[in-house]
């Protein structure tokens, strides 16, 4: 058994990770109707990507027999004002979801939980990729995304995104 308290905390991350899913999901979509398809492709895998967090945080959660229970999921606003919003929205959305996973952190170095802690290490290295990423989208959108052609390329390059399984593999 878990404490009530990193429990819980566990528990809110499923919802969390599912509304980053719902949020990159709602940027696919922005970009899919702006006819920017790779753009659209790096936020789907995104989505993806997501909802695989939500999936091995109720995993573990279950496989210590805590009970779960699902919480409500915001709406993303779906309204973005130019290109490059998304790409910095997703950054500080980043920064937000570390902070999320850092305090997990800290209430189970509390506990003395380790499971946890050990756990949660693999969310800590893949919060440091998710900024690492975003940022380098937004300082490419910069030197690259602002004549059409530039555009079209970087466009291009995103399309070659691929999907891969989490390397986190709970027994
Ligand atoms: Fe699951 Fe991008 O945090």
């Amino acid at each position: 058994m878990l404490s009530r308290n990193v429990a819980n905390l566990l528990n809110e991350q499923i919802m969390k990770e599912l509304y980053s899913a719902y949020l990159y999901l709602d940027m696919s979509n922005y970009y899919t109707q702006e006819g920017l398809d790779g753009f659209a492709n790096w936020y789907y895998i995104q989505a993806q990507e997501e909802r695989d967090h939500a999936m091995l945080m109720r995993e573990y959660l279950l496989n210590n027999e805590e009970k779960i229970k699902l919480l409500p999921i915001e709406a993303p606003n779906g309204e973005y004002n130019d290109f490059s919003q998304p790409l910095d929205m997703a950054l500080e959305h980043e920064k937000l979801v570390t902070s999320y996973i850092h305090n997990i952190y800290a209430a189970a170095v509390a506990e003395n939980d380790y499971r946890t802690m050990e756990f949660l290490n693999w969310f800590v290295k893949e919060q440091g990729e998710e900024e690492k990423n975003a940022s380098a989208l937004i300082a490419k959108y910069q030197l690259f995304g602002r004549d059409a052609r530039g555009l079209y390329e970087f466009d291009n390059e995103l399309k070659g995104r691929a999907y891969s399984a989490p390397s986190l593999v709970l027994d």
